[in-house]
């Protein structure tokens, strides 16, 4: 069975593994351009790749509602623990198992801290194999070598990548960033949800397929990409 993946919106995504979901960054609250309609779904498990609020965002309103776990950095998890959630605490280079697969934690160049302004560890990017498939969502993050390494050494698939620059990489920083992962597939996220990260998806897509070997998929939220 495919896995399907459900754009939510900025850095947001709703992955079906026949049936069982798992959620990342999920930023519906305050997010003018989210995809809200996912009611009764068996969504077992959030990660969550830092604590800034567009994208911890709704994660732990929705792992009460929907008695899910999340995982993440150490000190943010702790964080959501204390808000009463259940959460498994992770580590940088950690190789974290699920029933539905397995997650890699990996380096972001960002910053991270809670809603209440308090530490919260490394902000992180994660990789997930899932069966014979590795998606790599590069979380917040500018351009940095690490890249290359997750390439070489990982080889995802697909990536899921910031475009929307001001906080994150641009699209030129983007079209580097896909050259040395070296994946088939990419999909542009953190963009147009604010004015700062305004851009022209139009022009990441066709630098991608001018530069790259990958084929680039622009997704408007609630759509949804199988792999
Ligand atoms: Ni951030
Ligand atoms: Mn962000």
């Amino acid at each position: 069975m495919p896995i399907e993946l459900r754009f939510l919106g900025h850095s947001g995504f709703l992955i079906n593994i026949s049936g069982t979901y798992v959620m990342i960054d999920p930023f519906i609250t305050g997010n003018p351009l989210a995809y809200t309609i996912f009611d009764s779904l068996n969504i077992t498990d959030i990660l969550v790749t830092h604590g800034h609020g567009d994208h911890l965002g709704d994660s732990i309103r929705l792992a009460k509602k929907y008695n899910a776990t999340i995982s993440t950095i150490f000190e943010l998890a702790n964080y959501c623990s204390k808000k009463g959630t259940k959460v498994q605490g992770v580590n940088m280079g950690g190789i974290v198992p699920f029933k539905w697969g397995n997650v890699n934690w990996l380096p972001a160049a960002h910053s991270s801290s809670t809603p209440d302004g308090e530490y919260a560890g490394s902000a992180s990017s994660v990789l997930l194999t899932i069966g014979n498939k590795k998606i790599y969502h590069a979380g917040d993050t500018g351009l940095h070598y690490e890249f290359r390494m997750i390439g070489e050494f990982y080889k995802p698939d697909i990536a899921l990548l910031p475009i929307g620059g001001f906080f994150t990489m641009g699209i030129d920083e983007a079209v580097q960033a896909t050259k040395w992962l070296n994946c088939s597939q990419v999909i542009p996220m953190h963009y147009d949800t604010f004015t700062q990260i305004e851009t022209n998806v139009q022009e990441f897509q066709d630098k991608i397929e001018k530069e790259t070997k990958a084929k680039c998929i622009i997704l408007e939220p609630g759509k949804i990409h199988a792999i």
